[in-house]
């Protein structure tokens, strides 16, 4: 089976931020996710690279729209790949196959009867690339994402008749799970419930923008091209852009991971575009939080902005990668706080995962000739770490497939902390002291070996470096194709050979704050 899934289109208007480091961690563990579960993944990243906001950034930087596009465009997939991300594709809307694809669905939408002309008005805010809903008579209103002042727009534009969609746009947002987490749906319930109005999808005094096909002057309104940049992704497989092919590659997408302020382009504008240029619609569209930092907005203003280059060169992606999966639930705004991701990092993976494995691969190499427990049948059949084992397994695969990647992390954890419990009631340096002792001392530590096996393999989607630094520990590889079979008990071979062990994760100390 195919499973596609998307970040947000990266505005190219700044460096990489948090924010969108953020997501894209995420989505990258589903993706490692949903390929472990066996199936055909297309990890779509990429940028948005027009409109007013990224043509303003340029002029101010006295540089071409190009020359900047490339700049930044340059830097986000250079820091996903420093990140270890697996996306399958990087799409930039300034590529030449967008244009046509951009043109070919305005055509679609055209032919159907849903584009017109018309006058819009009303105030505007170039950061959100957005009309906002304040009152007209507003004196000067400012973003409240932004907290920037909004300018007035008074223009003749071609619209999109979002206005006819809203009987497909209500039911469509009442399917139980197409607007995830639940708590985000009301908002946009509440949107669609105000009656959908049409909305422009053309710029005439924009001239960084994709030319409207037939309406000589107008530029596509960034919106309307950006979210197609998720087609033109998925077509990128080496075929032609062709829409008639996209139902064989992976569309509908199975989900967007976007931020929670986007919801509503994704949630409402674009299912209606899509249905116009009658192709399926997004089965799934998960609106995630913000993160703040300690406690405060980042912003460039309060100079509290955590640089994610600066955050990997002094932490590395496991630190990271764990604290923000774990500490946050996704869907929810969570808070970056530095001694907090500190205490996280040292307890569960440097503490609790990395001791675990650490001091019971040293006994079974002290005791079993640098080697696993040979005599171990009993325990490969049954045993309580196993029923243990077995069902982290199963929460940590529901928990990712509905993106609750915190209560994977949890399990997980929990795990190693029920097999260090068991190794501390049984503990095997006192009875290996004792005679006779051995078989049930060999037993106990291919028990929690086997654990410290179910953990490695488990964290790979979540912190896949320290997955297969655990691993290797236990002389295995990361699994490269369905991970089931790695998921069933008792596949470490008894009397199989084991490294010298090393710390699996240094601890994290940090002089400084970030
Ligand atoms: N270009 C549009 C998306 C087009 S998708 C076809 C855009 N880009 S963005 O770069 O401004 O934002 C990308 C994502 O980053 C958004 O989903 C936004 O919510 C997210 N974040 C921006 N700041 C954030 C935090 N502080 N915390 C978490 N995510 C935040 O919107």
């Amino acid at each position: 089976m195919t499973y596609s899934l998307t970040t947000p289109l990266y505005y190219v208007n700044a460096k990489p931020h948090l924010g969108s480091t953020y997501t894209t961690i995420a989505c990258d563990a589903l993706a490692r996710f949903q390929r472990l579960e066996g199936n055909s993944v297309v990890f779509i990243t990429g940028v948005d690279e027009h409109g007013q906001k990224i043509q303003r950034t340029a002029e101010s930087q006295h540089i071409s729209p190009q020359d900047h596009c490339d700049l930044i465009s340059s830097q986000y997939s250079q820091l996903w790949t420093e990140w270890g991300i697996s996306n399958d594709r990087f799409v930039r809307t300034t590529s030449d196959r967008h244009l046509p694809l951009v043109q070919e669905f305005f055509r679609r939408c055209e032919a159907a009867g849903h584009i017109r002309t018309g006058h819009q008005e009303g105030w505007y805010c170039v950061d959100c690339e957005e009309f906002k809903d304040d009152p007209a008579d507003a004196e000067s209103p400012d973003c409240p994402i932004h907290r920037k002042p909004l300018e007035w727009r008074d223009e003749e534009n071609l619209f999109f008749c979002l206005s006819q969609f809203q009987e497909q746009i209500e039911s469509l947002i009442a399917q139980p799970g197409f607007i995830a987490p639940s708590s985000r749906k009301r908002e946009v319930e509440n949107f669609v419930a105000g009656g959908l109005r049409d909305f422009s999808i053309s710029r005439v005094n924009v001239s960084w923008g994709l030319p409207v096909p037939g309406h000589p002057g107008h530029t596509f309104y960034v919106w309307f091209d950006a979210l197609l940049g998720y087609l033109t992704a998925l077509l990128d497989d080496g075929g032609p852009v062709d829409l008639e092919r996209l139902a064989s590659i992976g569309w509908p997408a199975d989900v967007h991971v976007i931020g929670k302020d986007i919801l509503r382009f994704h949630a409402v504008y674009w299912p209606a575009m899509l249905l116009s240029a009658g192709l399926p619609v997004p089965k799934r569209v998960f609106g995630h939080g913000f993160l703040t930092r300690e406690g405060q907005k980042m912003g460039k203003s309060l100079g509290n902005v955590l640089d994610p280059e600066h955050l990997l060169q002094q932490c590395g992606t496991d630190a990271v990668r764990w604290y923000l999966l774990r500490d946050i639930q996704f869907g929810e705004d969570g808070d970056f706080q530095q001694q907090r991701f500190l205490d996280l990092v040292n307890n569960d993976l440097a503490n609790t995962i990395g001791n675990l494995l650490n001091r019971t691969s040293s006994m079974s190499r002290k005791w079993f000739d640098e080697s696993l427990p040979v005599d171990v049948d009993a325990v490969r059949s049954t045993h309580v770490l196993r029923d243990k084992a077995e069902q982290t397994a199963s929460v940590v695969r529901r928990s990712i497939q509905d993106l609750a990647f915190h209560k994977a992390c949890e399990a997980v954890l929990q795990l190693a902390i029920d097999a260090n419990g068991f190794l501390n009631e049984q503990a095997p340096w006192s009875r290996m002291k004792q005679p006779g002792q051995e078989q049930q001392v060999g037993e106990d530590l291919y028990a929690v070996l086997e654990c410290a096996r179910y953990v490695g393999i488990l964290l790979q989607p979540i912190v896949p470096d320290l997955s297969a630094r655990i691993l290797s520990q236990l002389n295995l590889a990361p699994t490269q194709t369905a991970w089931i079979k790695a998921l069933t008990w008792g596949q470490l071979t008894p009397g199989g050979s084991l490294p010298k062990p090393e710390p699996v994760m240094q601890r994290l100390e940090l002089d400084a704050p970030l």
